[in-house]
């Protein structure tokens, strides 16, 4: 492919947004915004407890929530969960580096495995590291979460990365 053609058929979403949109920890202001932004998604809300919250980082556009990603923090295991760009903003680079962001702060938390469930975005993961797992060998705290056990169709696929070898 010449280098004009792939320019034409990359730059749309990225030149709607040239400016990288700052990730920071999420603030109870994006409460109401953050539930649409999941829906939108067609992710799990019912289960997020505040405690979780702690642990969730969020991107925005202006005063626009455009992203977000949570994490479960269960010990040495985490649970990567809550991943999701605002339609106007995909393709921009910004789940990526939502995800990057928060394996960063799993690190921090002393998180060595961090696993997640998917429906739709299993390529995403994969290009990110992500490994797919049967569902049996999933840690007890995994198993236990309620994302893992009753909210996620059982059609979703398991995957896995490991933070700290
Ligand atoms: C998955 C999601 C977060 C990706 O966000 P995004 O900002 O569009 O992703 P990026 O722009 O960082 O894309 C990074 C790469 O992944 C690819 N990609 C993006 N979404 C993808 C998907 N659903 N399936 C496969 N590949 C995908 C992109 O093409 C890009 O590839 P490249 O690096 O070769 O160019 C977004 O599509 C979304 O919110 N989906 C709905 C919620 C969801 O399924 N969340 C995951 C479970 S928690």
């Amino acid at each position: 492919m010449g280098t004009a053609q792939f320019a034409a058929e990359t730059t749309p979403a990225a030149a709607r947004h040239p400016v990288k949109t700052p990730i920071t920890a999420y603030d109870a202001r994006d409460e109401i915004a953050l539930g649409i932004l999941l829906q939108m998604a067609n992710l799990p809300t019912e289960d997020i407890t505040p405690e979780m919250l702690e642990h969730f980082l969020t991107a925005h556009a202006g005063n626009a929530l455009v992203g977000a990603a949570g994490l479960e923090v269960l010990g040495e295991v985490g649970l990567l969960r809550s991943v999701a760009v605002d339609e106007s903003h995909r393709g921009t680079g910004l789940g990526k580096r939502l995800v990057a962001a928060m394996e960063e702060h799993a690190r921090e938390q002393g998180v060595r495995e961090l696993y997640l469930l998917t429906t739709d975005a299993v390529d995403f993961f994969a290009g990110m590291g992500y490994r797919k797992l049967p569902r049996e060998q999933a840690p007890a705290a995994i198993a236990g979460t309620a994302q893992f056990s009753n909210l996620c169709p059982s059609s979703a696929a398991f995957l896995v990365k490991t933070l700290v070898a």
